[in-house]
């Protein structure tokens, strides 16, 4: 990880624009202060997926167990708090599934865990610590009757490309019957994003700034963190919530590891993570062009977030390969 970590901040820091990735938030601070801001009042993500789980999990619930018994396999489940509702749900219905997160923070799945278990004594949980594109690679599509997890619109921070590179990912471990869950922000007023992204409490800069302070502590770097300035932007048309730390002044950066120094010029940014937000040309196109075919959607009471589930089916698959091609 730590070779990984440096190769991807030396190449991030040497590009024209630079950027860093947000894959390495979540070190045991960025666990917890994503939780701080899953918390805070602005984030409405959260909210509005908790009220979708909690007021419509049977319906959902539902849909998953129609054509059977199956895995639940949950990508990048943090620390669970919000799947519980989905799993009572599920539990009110049948019981012979089991529940297996995968996250890359070994941290995060120990707190599932502990939120998760001792009220649920009937929960079978596996959880899986580790890179959700190598745990894909390892499932044979068919071995099991499977319905991925991919809640909290994680999937707006892949980037327009990214996206459908990693549904088609998730599709290649699928077999036709097995299903997707799928949470995603819609586009809204941007002053509800832009605060959803820069939280009165700070909690959202002191995420984007401990990314910094992880490269010192892990790579012997020297970033003031003083001197960086936390930015976040949104525009509307596209739907595109970009993060940025700003440079304060003109400075030098030393990262031990590297054996490199790094300028940055006063006002010079550091893109940090996209937060997409969709509509429903988006989503349909994203559904189709990633190979599947689009289920039952479910909303929140202000409009402003979907579950949705998408099935596998050989029929999607044929037409995404032709829209590739
Ligand atoms: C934004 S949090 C979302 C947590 C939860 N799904 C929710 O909706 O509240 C993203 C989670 O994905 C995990 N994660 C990020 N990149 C990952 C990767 N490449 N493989 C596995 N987990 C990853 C992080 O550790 C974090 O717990």
């Amino acid at each position: 990880m730590s070779t990984e970590f440096a190769q991807s901040v030396a190449e991030g820091l040497s590009a024209d624009e630079k950027w860093l990735s947000s894959r390495y938030f979540y070190d045991a601070r960025g666990d917890e202060l994503f939780q701080a801001i899953m918390a805070s009042p602005e984030y409405y993500l959260t909210d509005c997926e908790f009220e979708i789980l909690r007021e419509q999990g049977d319906a959902i619930a539902a849909v998953l167990l129609e054509a059977g018994p199956c895995e639940f396999i949950e990508l990048g489940s943090g620390d669970g708090q919000k799947v519980g509702h989905l799993l009572d749900a599920l539990h009110r219905r049948a019981d012979d599934w089991v529940y297996r997160p995968v996250d890359i923070s070994a941290n995060s799945l120990e707190l599932l865990a502990a939120n998760l278990s001792p009220s649920r004594p009937w929960l079978r949980l596996d959880p899986i610590a580790g890179d959700y594109h190598e745990v894909l690679e390892g499932f044979t599509p068919g071995e099991a009757r499977r319905v991925f997890l991919f809640l909290g619109s994680n999937l707006g921070n892949f980037g327009e490309h990214g996206s459908i590179d990693f549904l088609r990912e998730v599709r290649a471990a699928m077999a036709p019957g097995d299903a997707l869950l799928i949470g995603l922000d819609l586009k809204k007023a941007p002053e509800i994003v832009l605060a959803a992204y820069n939280d009165a409490a700070g909690h959202t800069r002191d995420f984007n700034l401990n990314l910094l302070a992880r490269i010192n502590r892990e790579l012997g770097a020297d970033f003031d963190l003083g001197q960086f300035e936390h930015r976040p932007e949104y525009n509307p048309e596209t739907g595109a919530a970009r993060s940025f730390l700003v440079s304060r002044q003109q400075q030098s950066v030393n990262i031990a590891a590297l054996g490199q120094t790094f300028v940055f010029a006063a006002g010079e940014r550091i893109f940090m993570e996209v937060s997409q937000k969709y509509d429903a040309a988006m989503i349909k196109a994203l559904c189709a062009q990633s190979g599947f075919q689009p289920g039952a959607a479910f909303y929140d009471r202000k409009g402003w977030f979907t579950d949705q589930v998408w099935l596998a089916s050989e029929l999607a698959a044929d037409a995404a390969e032709k829209t590739e091609t």
